[in-house]
């Protein structure tokens, strides 16, 4: 069990080493270390990262570590080649290749990105012995001594997203592997830190993803923080339009507060400019100022909306109270 365990690692370690040569220094590798370029990603960040390149060809990668004497059945146990007609096929193929590793820095498991639009865009290594999904972060072993320092981890969806933050100096930056935040990761999570600061993409879905993530942070006691982006782009892409000191400065910093987080949520459903919209939302958003715990800040947040919406303080808070009423 331990031993075969140990040879999927050290045949992942072979893998990524490999992936990585290619893209680097070879011919086969030229077309995705163009495209990486042109995406912003620097040989430095490649090389942090251990960016790779899979090539097209059929079992590049078995047949080079079937001569480091990796059986058959190893490489397919460990998701990198399946048994086909004529032998060892690779998983991976024409593929740009993101190593993932365990918190302890070991290569687990690898996803692969297309280069042109072949679907699945991202093809990720399936459950093995040494990779468990919901309990990955990516980027942990990198970025936990500064998430240790600063007590702070910021959240991202993608791994491109990771990367480029980290070429804009967030050192501190993970993110899960295509799922949504489990408990299991939140456990990882509430070892090593005390603020989690959400930046998921800009678009309905990353924002309903990142409502999600408030009540699991909330239960474990991790306190949380939302960045927001422009509806149209997610963090890779507004660190390429506006750069690392917009993105640092303007988004991660500038993070807020779950309560403005779930009202600026709640706008997108109203329209704001009919009466009726705005009756909708204020009710709404009294519930949801209802509901924090603390009077401080609901009443500063009701004083902010009746500012914004033109109506009396003293019929917000009553409505405000009203909701908290049933809530008792
Ligand atoms: N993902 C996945 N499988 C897919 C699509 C996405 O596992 N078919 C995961 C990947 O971890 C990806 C993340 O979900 O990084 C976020 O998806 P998305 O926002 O669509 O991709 P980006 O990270 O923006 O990727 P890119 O910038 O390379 O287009
Ligand atoms: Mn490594
Ligand atoms: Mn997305
Ligand atoms: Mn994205
Ligand atoms: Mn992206």
């Amino acid at each position: 069990e331990q031993r075969e365990q140990n040879a999927l690692r050290t045949a992942h370690e072979w893998a990524a080493k490999w992936y990585h040569h290619i893209l680097m220094n070879t011919e086969h590798g030229q077309r995705a270390a163009s495209y990486l370029r042109e995406r912003g990603f620097t040989d430095k960040l490649a090389q942090t990262f251990q960016l790779g390149y899979a090539p097209a060809m059929r079992n590049s990668l078995a047949g080079f570590l079937e001569k480091k004497q990796f059986s058959t059945g190893q490489l397919e146990r460990g998701g990198l080649a399946r048994i086909g007609d004529y032998g060892a096929a690779d998983l991976f193929r024409d593929r740009i290749m993101f190593p993932i590793h365990d918190a302890r820095g070991r290569v687990c498991a690898f996803s692969g990105r297309t280069l042109d639009g072949k679907q699945p865009k991202y093809l990720n290594t399936p459950e093995t012995p040494i990779f468990a999904k919901s309990r990955i972060l990516y980027n942990l072993h990198q970025a936990k001594t500064e998430i240790r320092r600063s007590k702070t981890a910021v959240l991202f969806e993608g791994y491109a997203d990771v990367i480029k933050s980290w070429g804009a100096g967030v050192l501190n930056g993970i993110a899960t592997m295509g799922t949504a935040l489990t408990e299991e990761h939140v456990a990882v999570l509430k070892r090593v830190c005390e603020e989690v600061v959400i930046c998921y993409d800009g678009d309905d879905a990353g924002q309903a993803a990142a409502m999600k993530c408030l009540p699991l942070l909330a239960r474990a006691g991790i306190r949380a923080k939302v960045a927001m982006l422009p509806p149209g782009l997610d963090p890779d892409e507004y660190i390429e339009r506006y750069g690392s000191e917009a993105f640092v400065r303007g988004i991660v910093e500038a993070a807020a507060a779950p309560a403005a987080f779930r009202l600026h949520y709640a706008r997108r459903k109203y329209k704001l400019q009919t009466e009726e919209g705005k009756a909708g939302y204020l009710r709404e958003a009294s519930k949801i100022v209802a509901s924090l715990p603390s009077p401080i800040e609901r009443e500063l947040l009701l004083k902010e909306l009746a500012g914004e919406f033109e109506v009396s303080f003293e019929t917000l808070k009553q409505e405000s109270n009203e909701v908290r009423q049933e809530l008792e």
